[in-house]
């Protein structure tokens, strides 16, 4: 007996038989999930599209999207869907972590398909989600590292064939590992359909981007705008001769911003949204977020629109694709940064994951002044995260690093912000007399002073350095100093792995790092990356280097390697660790020992960091005022109690980590 479908009332009729006409060939069973879950995210839905003229309108256009990509989804990813549904907390648990590189830069082939061939290496470190960098269609380069798209249903040619895409989600699945994708959704390459209808004078097409016929908009824009590359793309807009008028070009002179207050914008990204779930993508890597709205006196960044039209994208997806999650790209300050998380009306609705750029801006800057005030300081205030969410907690990306420290922050911990971003741009570039990093600077902006940093984890801790002065040591005591700064800059790099392990969150390994690959020096031999140093921090992943470090757990890159693996492995069996359960910095009472503590039911976690090359110690009276009396922890890093001093402080070695709980 057929039953009729639990549409939910509020979906018109004729909404309704659109949809059932395209749900036809279904199952009764698949049928009735598909209406079970409109009727579920409906009003999310109806309410996310509220920036735009008629909501239920294109809620209901939106909807048969949907029902076509819910109708052609396959089997083993309905099953995926189900599953996730059980277990919508996978991506916040301790035992997962993740692995971002380019897909042609991780194996010698350089394809999708050799891809799976990584899996031993990736499953080793504990990697249960990799992030490949962008692979659709961009440009010919420049294509700012792929992030300037040409068609989002090709994948690039080199690479392979959207079928070897759905053939490696498939395989990587088998292995545990799911794979995110970019959707650079802010804007597409000016050589994509769109940009050329618009260019050969679609009127329709032209709507689909900012096109202004003179400076007078643009200039008002731009009174308030800042510059993403100063250096290479200054201003907002270019001018287009067969356009005749001024296109909006936040990023690149060639990325055109998408003009996502036209709903035929929408449509088409909630289209390309449900393509790539259906081939098997399970987060989606939601590039430059923070900038798809744009209002006139604002830096047009989270704006309240970007939260709206996040909301409606999630629920389309958790109508069709559920298994898929979103990841928010969204490189701004800690109060607008948790939005992308869902704060007030959007808790729950929009990303399932942002990055933590803060952390590791004040990682790095620990590193450098072994101070953990400004860090506990900045770090103290962020507001509290729905429990469904995770962090991205990581040292390096395929960016650069910009000093994002307050200025307000910086005066509560008596220091000045000019000062400190300075001294960090400095310090990391090798500038400053006695740093050991080897940076690169990266679009240096006079106007505000702002130098932004490039460079691999390995050199910028103090690798790359401290392995040439081993080359040219001469001498008993130079060759004995020259092993004292290898160990440290590895002891730094695993410092700082440490406190993205531990911090609670997903931590993702940049790839190389787990070898302690350093800077790239033929970086600029590609003509089209030479203006762009972010290629030095960008490596192939060097196989004989991986060998090495297997063959050779006493070098650099072999003490590197199996650190990381025994992170994951304690981390996997510390259940303090769910994202769940937020993390809290806390003063101890030495600076130089940055304090996280994480308050499961279990019980605490209390990470303890040496930011220094000396030794320090920790009051035992303090760590008993945390819940965790010395006597009775264990360090989770190694199983034993941790070392102790006559007068009961524990006791931190050079740059020692340790991660305190109940035994
Ligand atoms: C993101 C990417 C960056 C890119 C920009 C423009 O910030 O991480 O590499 O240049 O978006 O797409």
């Amino acid at each position: 007996m057929t039953q009729e479908l639990p549409w939910p009332v509020a979906l018109p009729a004729g909404a309704r038989s659109r949809l059932e006409a395209i749900l036809a060939p279904l199952p009764e069973h698949r049928r009735t999930t598909f209406a079970l879950r409109v009727a579920r995210r409906l009003d999310e839905l109806v309410a996310g599209l509220a920036p735009y003229p008629d909501p239920p309108a294109l809620a209901a256009r939106a909807l048969e999207l949907a029902a076509r990509a819910y109708l052609e989804r396959e089997d083993d990813l309905h099953l995926l869907d189900e599953r996730r549904s059980l277990e919508p907390d996978w991506f916040q648990r301790p035992d997962l972590v993740g692995y971002a590189g380019y897909a042609e830069r991780l194996t010698p082939e350089g394809t999708l398909s050799a891809l799976g061939g990584l899996a031993d290496h990736l499953r080793d470190l504990g990697v249960g989600y990799l992030h490949l960098m962008p692979l659709l269609q961009p440009r010919p380069a420049p294509n700012d590292g792929g992030y300037a798209v040409a068609d989002y249903r090709a994948i690039r040619s080199d690479l392979g064939t959207m079928a070897d895409l759905r053939r490696l989600t498939t395989e990587l699945r088998w292995r545990g590992i799911s794979l995110c994708l970019d959707l650079v959704l802010n804007h597409v390459a000016a050589e994509h359909e769109w940009a050329r209808a618009a260019r050969a004078g679609d009127e329709r097409y032209r709507r689909y981007f900012h096109v202004y016929p003179d400076r007078e908009v643009p200039d008002a824009y731009e009174r308030t705008l800042p510059e993403v590359f100063p250096d290479f793309a200054p201003g907002n807009f270019t001018f287009d001769e067969e356009l005749d008028g001024w296109v909006w070009t936040t990023f690149n002179s060639y990325q055109w911003d998408l003009a996502w207050d036209n709903p035929d914008v929408f449509a088409e990204v909630a289209e390309v949204i449900l393509f790539l779930a259906n081939h098997g993508v399970e987060i989606l890597r939601l590039d430059a977020i923070a900038f798809i709205w744009k209002r006139m006196g604002t830096s047009c960044q989270n704006e309240p629109e970007v939260h709206q039209l996040t909301q409606a994208l999630r629920s389309l997806a958790r109508i069709a694709t559920p298994a898929l999650i979103f990841k928010a790209e969204a490189i701004v300050g800690p109060n607008e940064v948790v939005h992308y998380l869902g704060q007030g009306r959007h808790h729950g609705k929009v990303s399932d994951l942002a990055y933590h750029n803060s952390l590791m801006v004040q990682i790095w800057s620990m590193l450098a002044s072994a101070d953990a005030r400004l860090a506990t300081h900045a770090l103290g205030r962020f507001p509290v995260v729905p429990t469904s969410t995770a962090w991205i907690t990581y040292l390096r990306c395929h960016d650069d690093i910009g000093w994002a420290i307050d200025d307000d922050d910086a005066r509560s911990v008596m220091a000045d912000g000019h000062g400190h971003r300075t001294f960090l741009s400095d310090y990391y570039s090798g500038d400053f007399e006695g740093s050991w990093s080897d940076g690169l600077v990266f679009q240096h902006n006079p106007a505000t002073g702002d130098k932004r940093i490039s460079g691999a984890a390995a050199s910028l801790a103090g690798l790359e350095q401290a392995l040439a002065r081993q080359q040219e040591a001469v001498g008993q005591e130079a060759i004995e100093e020259a092993q004292v700064a290898v160990d440290h800059a590895v002891a730094r790099l695993l410092l700082g792995y440490a406190i993205v392990y531990g911090f609670g969150g997903l931590p993702v390994i940049w790839s190389g790092d787990e070898i302690a690959t350093l800077n790239d020096a033929d970086w600029a031999a590609v003509p089209e990356h030479a203006d762009d140093n972010r290629w030095v921090h960008r490596p192939r992943l060097d196989p004989a280097r991986l060998a090495a470090a297997h063959a050779d757990p006493e070098s650099p890159e072999g003490r590197v390697l199996a650190g990381l693996r025994h992170l994951a492995t304690a981390r996997a069996a510390l259940p303090h660790l769910h994202a769940s359960v937020g993390a809290t910095v806390v003063a101890a009472p030495d600076p130089a020992v940055f304090v996280v503590l994480r308050r499961h039911p279990v019980g605490p976690m209390v990470g303890l960091y040496n930011l220094t090359a000396e030794g320090r110690s920790v009051p035992g009276w303090w760590l008993r005022e945390q819940g965790l009396p010395v006597e009775a922890s264990i360090d989770a890093l190694n199983g034993y109690p941790p070392s102790l001093q006559p007068d009961g402080s524990l006791y931190l070695s050079t740059y020692q980590p340790v991660w305190l709980v109940r035994p």
